[in-house]
């Protein structure tokens, strides 16, 4: 199962898939996380490391002339390994920054490339993105079954969720299930704000505010350490359990 989290800049996008992964991994699930922004932060939310990132591969090597006696084949599985690190509870890929002026479009060739190749080793697959709708327009996320879109309870974040869902609708990728998390939520969500998410979202899903978590992410500790009573993670189980739960029946239709 691929789930990939999106939404506007500095939403909890990186927080609510370091939770997802905490669900799943204290789970025992077979994971692969991969962080698909460039500017490199889940690994710190998971205290993970980073050996090597998409960008630190030689670049062209897609499209380069093997070194003799190797096939196209082995040379790409070579090259992946390079860029996947290996972590106690998971592996993490990361796509980091290309070298120098090195073109972003070749690294986002090279997430697609390995996802395909990777992605049916693993139970579930994790993508964090980048803020914004590029990683649609580029199709990394692509053949994903759930894209969960994190809002805060503003207008303006509803507004961008709703765009993301118009463009990935638009672009006709293969994503299975669009859902909302309006996340940070404290109180109730203003009726406006409600009434502007049920046309596109009906069935909407909330994570409170936790100042544990928030605590966590500015001592730049991971969220794996949080306990198992925190709101926001217990948010994320629930979260997690119905739509995983869903999406296992329809697939099974
Ligand atoms: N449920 C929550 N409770 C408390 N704080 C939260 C919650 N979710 C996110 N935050 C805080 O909001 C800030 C932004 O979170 P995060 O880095 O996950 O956002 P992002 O959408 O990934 O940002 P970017 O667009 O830069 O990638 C962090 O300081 C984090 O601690
Ligand atoms: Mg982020």
């Amino acid at each position: 199962m691929i789930i990939a989290v999106s939404g506007k800049g500095g939403t909890g996008k990186t927080t609510i898939s370091a939770l997802i992964i905490k669900h799943l991994t204290e789970n025992g699930k077979v994971l692969l996380v991969v962080d698909a922004d460039p500017n490199t932060n889940l690994d710190i939310k998971l205290g993970a490391k980073v050996e090597r990132t998409i960008g630190d591969l030689r670049e062209g090597f897609l499209e380069d002339t093997l070194p003799s006696g190797i096939s196209k084949m082995e040379y790409m599985d070579y090259q992946m390994n390079l860029a996947l690190s290996e972590n106690e509870k998971f592996d993490l890929l990361t796509i980091g920054r290309p070298e120098g002026s090195g073109c972003y479009c070749y690294a986002n060739n090279v997430l697609r490339v390995f996802l395909d190749k990777l992605s049916s080793r693993y139970e579930y697959v994790v993508i964090d993105n980048e803020a914004g709708m590029e990683h649609l327009s580029r199709r990394t996320t692509n053949d994903v079954d759930i894209l969960f879109v994190v809002a805060l309870p503003s207008m303006q974040d509803v507004l961008t969720s709703k765009r993301i869902k118009d463009l990935a609708n638009e672009l006709e990728l293969k994503i299975k299930d669009i859902d909302l998390i309006v996340n940070s939520v404290k109180g109730d969500i203003p009726e406006r704000v409600k009434e502007a998410i049920k046309p596109d979202f009906d069935d909407y899903h909330t994570v409170p505010y936790d100042e544990k978590v928030n605590e966590l992410n500015s001592l730049g500790e991971p969220l794996l350490n949080l306990s198992l009573d925190s709101a926001a993670y217990k948010a994320i189980g629930e979260i997690l359990g119905g739509v995983i739960e869903e999406r296992r029946a329809t697939n099974l239709k």
